[in-house]
């Protein structure tokens, strides 16, 4: 068990973040400098929205944000954050964004699908979902741009990174010190798009 209140809860409360997850952002963007000011950035699987609003703060006025999730995402007002309310999985979805932007620099996903409490099933399942990104990530992301996502790891991770060595330049496996210790969530950062 974590204690629900642990200190980056508090962090997130006390500083105006929706979420405790924003940390997790902020400490890889720190690391990896996936994006910086002025960048076009899709936050797929958003709410309830801590990852947005630190992006907002990276990116600044000039930049821009579209985030995508089933849920609602409410009290984000900056002016260049776009929400779109669906699936990641349906093809509508992906056309509003296409809409939007064919050119952003980076992808970033912290979406995972309910966790069932069965470490293989969970793992299967947030992989399906992932590659389901990944190809949505293809079609919206300009040459040399960046994707950071969510893993439930297993065993199943490594061919996947071999896929996606293909397809970025480099590609790092990490676990953010604001993650808690009892997850088995990773993240990984692959840079670099080599385009279609
Ligand atoms: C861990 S939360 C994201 C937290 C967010 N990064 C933040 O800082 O507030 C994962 C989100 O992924 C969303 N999600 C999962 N599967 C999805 C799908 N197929 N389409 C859209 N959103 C999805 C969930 O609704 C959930 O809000």
């Amino acid at each position: 068990m974590y204690k629900r209140k642990d200190a980056y809860y508090k962090k997130a409360k006390k500083e105006g973040f929706k979420s405790r997850a924003a940390y997790k952002l902020i400490e890889i963007n720190n690391k990896y400098q996936l994006i910086k000011k002025g960048d076009v950035v899709l936050d797929a699987g958003c709410a309830p929205g801590g990852w947005s609003q630190a992006v907002l703060t990276i990116v600044g006025k000039k930049g821009l944000v579209v985030g995508i999730d089933i849920l609602p995402v409410e009290g984000i007002t900056f002016h260049n954050f776009h929400f779109i309310q669906g699936n990641l999985l349906d093809a509508e979805t992906l056309n509003k964004v296409l809409d939007i932007s064919r050119n952003f620099d980076t992808v970033i996903s912290d979406a995972a699908p309910n966790t069932t409490g069965q470490k293989i099933t969970d793992h299967v399942n947030s992989l399906e979902l992932v590659k389901t990104i990944l190809s949505f990530a293809e079609k919206v992301l300009k040459k040399g741009g960046n994707f950071l996502f969510k893993l439930f790891d297993g065993e199943d991770r490594d061919e996947f990174i071999k896929l996606l060595k293909t397809k970025f330049s480099t590609i790092k496996i990490i676990r953010p010190d604001a993650t808690r210790k009892s997850s088995f969530e990773i993240y990984v950062v692959c840079k670099g798009y080599k385009g279609e």
